[in-house]
């Protein structure tokens, strides 16, 4: 599989704390989105590593379509 699922509809929204790394799901399969949780190791698609520059809320893509990977560009909106 290199094609990855669609996990959500929206976003998620993520309170995260400066200078910590968080590893979004790139695949859709991971059951803890928007994160990974190594159900990705069927696939040939990795996670992308975001460390997050301040504290603050940030939206993570869920419909994994993004042109600002691991962030929703508001993609997810478009009809597929
Ligand atoms: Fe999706 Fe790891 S579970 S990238
Ligand atoms: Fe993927 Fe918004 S949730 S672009």
């Amino acid at each position: 599989m290199s094609t990855p699922v669609r996990a959500s509809d929206t976003p998620f929204a993520v309170d995260v704390q400066a200078g910590k790394d968080y590893y979004w799901c790139a695949c859709g399969l991971s059951k803890s989105q928007p994160f990974c949780d190594g159900s990705h190791k069927a696939t040939d698609i990795t996670p992308m590593k975001y460390t997050a520059t301040a504290d603050s809320k940030v939206y993570f893509c869920g419909c994994k379509a993004s042109a600002n990977k691991p962030l929703c560009d508001g993609t997810h909106k478009k009809p597929v």
